[in-house]
């Protein structure tokens, strides 16, 4: 059992991790977030065992918080990836933005196993990371559900036999509202979804289906497929978590409950299983209904084809707008509908760039930020 390290400890994927390794006896090594809140302290509180590292913070924040941590606690993000590279440790990257980028190529180059929630990562820089894994013995075990149930059907499998792997998405809380409303829908509604407890931004991206978008690309880099060989299908239950359809016509699929210890248990035992993560699923008075994506209602699922075709440069400017244009919305100072023109409008005035490096990943993902945040301004 190596210890786990949990970085975006304080967050959704962060706090299940914790109470996976406890259910499981895991012992954890390391905790990391962003700031030095109150959230975190309390987790450090409660495992003086762990080293810290804060992202961000305040100079008086920082002093506090080691008033009472000295000798635990490192700051700047550098500390986190500080936590990602120490030696045989699994790391769980649940770090919200291609902030994460940098933790899971930490992660990667000491050769540790990452359990990755953090899709942004590889939806940004799969063939990166793919190639740094290569290189150092590395593995990664993707926590997002259905690559999770992906990885699952696959396990025992001849790639070769794969024909394509099919999403599931619940379609999130506006599968049934007529298109003209869309424009007025508030935070609030859009943060309310039917199945999933989640963080902000991908609660928010499963209502424009952009986070549909962005696991088609991380699937595509997960499994190295053609994007053709990635289908989207609606399921409104969540209770298939994604298939994989075989050249002879066969389709395995992975079934539970929508519950992310499931996954990130998985990806901590795997190749084993640990017993009694889930309580039995009961079937009765169960249906399971599937319907194909409506893409007037989401554009931005389609958009996301159109930048997972596009490669290189394209799908790290559709994670950086959709993250500017998402936080907009959130603010105010957006509407629900226009997250998605921000998109368009960015990916358009950007064009595609090579990619051969972090360095041209980050330099994408900052001009995408800085032509979202002129469409913003130019659309309020
Ligand atoms: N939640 C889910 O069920 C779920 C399912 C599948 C995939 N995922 C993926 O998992 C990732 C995390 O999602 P979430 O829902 O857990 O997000 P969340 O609840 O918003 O938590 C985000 C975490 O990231 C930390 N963080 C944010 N910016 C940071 C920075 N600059 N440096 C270091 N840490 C930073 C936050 O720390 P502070 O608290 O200090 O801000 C917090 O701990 C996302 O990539 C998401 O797409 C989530």
């Amino acid at each position: 059992m190596k210890p786990l390290v949990v970085l975006g400890v304080t967050g959704s994927i962060g706090r299940q991790s914790l109470e996976v390794a406890d259910q499981l006896g895991w012992p954890v090594a390391g905790i990391g977030a962003r700031r030095p809140s109150a959230g975190l302290a309390e987790i450090a509180r409660s495992r003086p065992e762990t080293e810290i590292a804060v992202a961000g913070g305040s100079l008086e924040e920082r002093e506090e918080f080691s008033r009472e941590f000295r000798g635990r606690v490192s700051f700047g993000p550098e500390a986190l990836e500080g936590l990602a590279a120490i030696p045989s440790v699994v790391v769980v990257n649940g770090v919200v933005g291609l902030v994460g980028l940098p933790l899971t190529m930490a992660a990667a180059k000491a050769g540790n196993r990452i359990a990755l929630a953090n899709k942004e990562s590889m939806v940004a820089a799969g063939p990166l990371i793919r190639r740094e894994l290569a290189r150092s013995g590395g593995e990664l075990i993707p926590v997002d559900s259905e690559h999770s149930a992906i990885f699952q059907c696959l396990t025992g499998e001849d790639r070769e036999s794969v024909e394509r792997v099919i999403l599931t998405a619940s379609g999130g809380p506006f599968r049934t509202w007529e298109v003209d409303k869309l424009e007025s829908v508030t935070p609030a509604e859009a943060l309310a979804h039917p199945n999933w407890s989640m963080g902000d931004r991908i609660t928010i991206d499963s209502a424009t289906m952009a986070n549909k978008a962005l696991e088609v690309m991380e699937a595509q880099q997960l499994f190295e497929l053609e994007v053709d060989q990635v289908e989207v299908v609606i399921h409104p239950e969540s209770v298939v978590h994604s298939m994989v359809r075989f050249r002879d016509g066969s389709i395995k699929a992975q079934l539970g409950a929508p519950d992310m210890r499931l996954p990130i248990a998985y990806a901590l035992t795997y190749p084993e299983r640990a017993p009694d993560v889930l309580k039995p699923f009961d079937f009765a008075g169960v249906s399971l209904n599937f319907e194909a994506p409506d893409l007037t209602r989401f554009p931005a699922l389609a958009l996301g084809y159109s930048a997972a075709r596009l490669g290189q440069s394209a799908p790290a400017v559709y994670n950086a707008s959709d993250e500017v244009a998402v936080a907009a919305f959130l603010g105010g100072r957006l509407g629900f509908r226009s997250i998605t023109s921000v998109i368009e409008q960015t990916l358009e005035g950007l064009g595609v760039q090579s990619v051969e490096s972090v360095e041209d990943v980050l330099a994408a993902d900052r001009e995408a930020r800085s032509l979202a945040a002129a469409a913003i301004a130019g659309a309020c």
